[in-house]
């Protein structure tokens, strides 16, 4: 069985607690647990040799020790960097994690939101999450139109969500909100189960039309306490937020789909 969204909106940490702690290490992971999301969104690259490992750049110079491309590092130099210093010396030798190291340390404890931020990362991470059991409790976003059907293709235990950034590509602003309509059929013919959306994309209306499609709008990144109200307010699915702690509280507090 695919994740199940809760009728209620959910609260999802932005690679983890990230407003206070370095992105998509494990600290930030653990503190966003600590706090009660829904679910934590990690970013996901594969390294030279192929490894899942979390990263939301596709040069590790701004939060690593380190520098260069994912993709002309092996895992083995990776897990060896500081991916916390950066964020302050309180955080020095947290490392770089790999996918599977955070399957296994948050299997049965949050639900993962894994954000594809490379297309040749979607089998192995489709396998990764497969061979850890998780499938139930992840979802796949960053997806593309293939992304979906070649997750749909592997296997019909993990939900995906449609991003529109393809069908957002190059087009005039003006056109956004009408463009961002058209993704909800297309990501409901393809069985994804939202679409996830920037927050300023997201009016009653398209919340109306996804409902009537039989699925879900998620929105990022949401940091502004009255936009969170705003979006609770639509009915919105989940939003996606670095500051989980602030948004619990809103979200927690009678608002519902
Ligand atoms: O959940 C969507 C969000 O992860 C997309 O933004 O931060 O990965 O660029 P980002
Ligand atoms: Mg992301």
């Amino acid at each position: 069985m695919p994740y199940e969204t809760p009728s209620w909106t959910q609260v999802v940490a932005h690679r983890g607690n990230s407003g206070p702690f370095p992105e998509n290490t494990l600290v930030a992971v653990e503190s966003a647990i600590s706090l009660g999301v829904d679910m934590v969104e990690v970013d996901i690259r594969l390294t030279k040799d192929g490894v899942p490992i979390l990263m939301h750049h596709d040069r590790i110079d701004g939060t690593t020790s380190g520098a260069g491309l994912v993709t002309d590092i092996t895992w083995d130099e990776l897990r060896t960097l500081d991916a916390g210093s950066w964020r302050g010396a309180q955080f020095a030798n947290e490392p770089v994690r790999a996918l599977d190291e955070i399957l296994e340390v948050t299997r049965g404890r949050v639900a993962l939101n894994l954000d594809l931020k490379a297309p040749e990362a979607t089998e192995p991470t489709v396998i990764a999450a497969t061979r850890a059991g998780v499938s139930a409790n992840v979802v796949i976003s960053g997806c593309t139109a293939k992304c979906v059907q070649t997750v749909g293709d592997m296997t019909g235990d993990i939900a995906t969500l449609f991003n529109l950034d393809e069908l957002l590509l190059g087009i005039n602003p003006a056109d956004a909100r009408k463009v961002t309509r058209d993704g909800v059929d297309i990501a409901a013919e393809l069985g994804a189960v939202a679409i996830n959306v920037p927050h300023i994309l997201v009016d009653a209306g398209l919340v109306e039309l996804a409902r009537d499609a039989g699925i879900g709008v998620w929105t990022f990144t949401v940091d502004d306490e009255s936009q969170a109200l705003k979006l609770l307010d639509m009915g919105v699915a989940s939003i996606t937020t670095n500051w989980p702690a602030r948004m619990l509280p809103l979200a927690r507090s009678g608002y519902s789909q």
